[in-house]
């Protein structure tokens, strides 16, 4: 591995103004300046909400991973931080129904939960979640979410305390979110570019 140099940050710092992955083509929406610092308000208004209890953090995997480590590491109140995983998007629309390949393995009873997702489209996979976890008698559940599509929203009952950006309806990637699997690890939020008709 080459020593880190200066001039290396120039290319950390700027990002691509369009991408394209697979079929389709996308441009820069969020910077990872105004993700990271609407992230940090989150993380001040949840350190102030939780002062004196322990927080424990329940991550729905994939599209959470950087949205929750970027959040975590801001947070001073005491915290646990869990996994679950969860699948509902083919393409670029939800499937309607909400499959569980990993399950979480601590005990939620008596706790405060706060479930960090990525993005709240229809609501549905939240919804699924929180019926289940209600099931083990937690002492309070929140929801944190980078991004939400408010006009997608099918479960107005959601408790969507912390969000980070209202978006519209536009499938968007990067930051943890993907296409068909790919644009993940893009630095910052981009947006579908789309095809004019006619
Ligand atoms: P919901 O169950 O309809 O709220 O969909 C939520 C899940 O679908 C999110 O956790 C994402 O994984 C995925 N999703 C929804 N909208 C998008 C998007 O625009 N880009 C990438 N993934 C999305
Ligand atoms: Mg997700």
């Amino acid at each position: 591995m080459q020593p880190f140099r200066k001039e290396r940050l120039f290319f950390t710092l700027s990002h691509m103004e369009k991408v394209k992955i697979l079929d389709l083509e996308f441009s820069s929406f969020l910077t990872k300046e105004t993700l990271e610092s609407r992230i940090a308000e989150l993380a001040e208004a949840i350190d102030s909400d939780y002062q004196g209890s322990t927080v424990v953090f329940v991550a729905v995997l994939n599209g959470s991973f950087i949205f929750t480590s970027e959040l975590v590491k801001r947070c001073r109140v005491d915290c646990e931080v869990n996994f679950i995983r969860v699948k509902s998007y083919e393409n670029t629309t939800s499937t309607g129904k909400v499959t569980e390949i990993m399950g979480l393995e601590s005990d939620l009873r008596g706790k405060h939960i706060i479930v960090l997702e990525d993005i709240v489209d229809t609501g549905l996979t939240l919804d699924t979640l929180l019926r289940k976890f209600a099931e083990e008698k937690p002492a309070s559940i929140q929801i944190a979410s980078l991004l939400m599509k408010p006009d997608k929203l099918q479960f107005p009952g959601l408790p969507l305390k912390y969000i980070g950006f209202e978006i519209p309806n536009d499938f968007v990637v990067g930051y943890g979110l993907d296409y068909n699997g790919l644009g993940r690890n893009l630095p910052c939020i981009y947006t579908l570019i789309m095809e004019k008709e006619g």
